[in-house]
């Protein structure tokens, strides 16, 4: 290796209309059902990335926690960002050391999908650096590798499909709409900042064991066809009850799971209450939850401020972000935190 290479990513989270949860193959993240999601804008992660002449075993990982210098990460972080290091390092064939510090723009690990922003933008960054010059389906497998598997769909921006898969190589994500083409608004209510007790590779785990598994298998093919239509059609009133049916099912099935699971806070209840109420009152939103106690209510832009202002105002909900559909992950040369 002659030369130092440098590259940043950012890359935003998304939000699952229909949810990954539960896996083929855990590792490499294979899932059992294929999943539809919306990639967002603001929350995102940066990620830069140098290589370095040294040994593999040297590479150092980082964390900045808000507007705060990169520190050592977590334990549990590092080891997974190290095993994806690894990994690429391999496909590269290349040795050196790699220098990586991350910053998340919105609550890590809180069910706002942390670890698909946070691997997507990794895998961006990494890839530039070993010169692999993936397209966009492997460099969604090699995200996917990350055993984040939302992360495929966070390497595309708009309304993306993550197929189950005809086998390991071909399980990528793909556009099913460009952001252009419909604004969608997500106002986020975060009710807890603190990360989630058991994580989504845990859920994934304990999915089959739901007896009411084999059930969300069988309802999920009407539940795809009828997202991709609303995507289609730029349908909100067809769109809204769908994921709000798919997202309730998501949480039924972790707490249905052996050991259960419980991701819910009082407040969660509450914001779903105000979303009823508010349509009740001719406000179009709808509620969706990834695996946390944070809502996601979506709606059109006319409708963002009210929304926001009321979620705003519910007991037990400590801030409000507003996001919306966004046109996915960008790459810059240098090192830029
Ligand atoms: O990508 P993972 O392993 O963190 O799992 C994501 C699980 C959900 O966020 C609950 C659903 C999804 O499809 O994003």
């Amino acid at each position: 290796m002659s030369e130092t290479t440098q590259a940043t990513a950012e890359a935003a989270a998304n939000i699952a209309f229909i949810k990954y949860w539960g896996a083929r193959d855990l590792e490499q993240a294979v899932p059992q059902n294929p999943s539809i999601s919306m990639t967002l804008r603001r929350c995102s992660t940066r990620c830069a990335v140098e290589l370095l002449p040294g040994e593999p075993g040297d590479d150092e990982i980082l964390l900045a926690v808000g507007d705060g210098p990169p520190a050592p990460a977590p334990a549990a972080f590092a080891v997974r960002v190290q095993a994806h290091l690894d990994r690429l390092r391999g496909i590269a064939g290349r040795r050196g050391r790699f220098r990586v510090a991350t910053r998340n723009s919105f609550p890590a690990a809180a069910g706002l999908a942390s670890s698909a922003s946070g691997f997507a933008a990794l895998t961006l960054a990494v890839v530039e650096c070993l010169d692999l010059h993936p397209d966009t389906a492997e460099l969604s497998v090699l995200a996917r590798r990350s055993g984040s598997g939302s992360a495929a769909r966070s390497v595309l921006g708009g309304y993306v499909e993550w197929p189950a898969g005809e086998g390991e190589e071909k399980c990528y994500a793909k556009e099913l709409l460009p952001a252009a083409a419909w604004d969608l608004r997500d106002v986020i209510a975060v009710v807890e900042r603190e990360a989630k007790k058991v994580s989504s590779l845990e859920g994934h785990r304990r999915a089959a064991t739901s007896p009411y598994y084999g059930t969300r298998q069988a309802e999920l093919p009407r539940r795809l066809e009828a997202v991709r239509r609303a995507i289609r059609e730029r349908d909100l009133s067809a769109l809204g009850p769908v994921i709000e049916e798919e997202a309730i099912d998501l949480h039924l099935i972790a707490m249905s799971s052996r050991p259960p699971i419980l991701y819910w806070k009082p407040a969660t209840l509450a914001v779903l209450e105000a979303v009823r109420d508010l349509r009740e009152e001719g406000i179009e939103a709808y509620s969706t939850m990834d695996a946390g106690a944070n809502v996601h209510v979506i709606t059109l832009p006319e409708r963002e401020e009210t929304v926001a202002a009321r979620l705003a105002e519910l007991e037990g909900v400590g801030e409000v972000i507003r996001d919306g559909v966004g046109p996915g992950p960008r790459v810059e040369a240098g090192l830029s935190l």
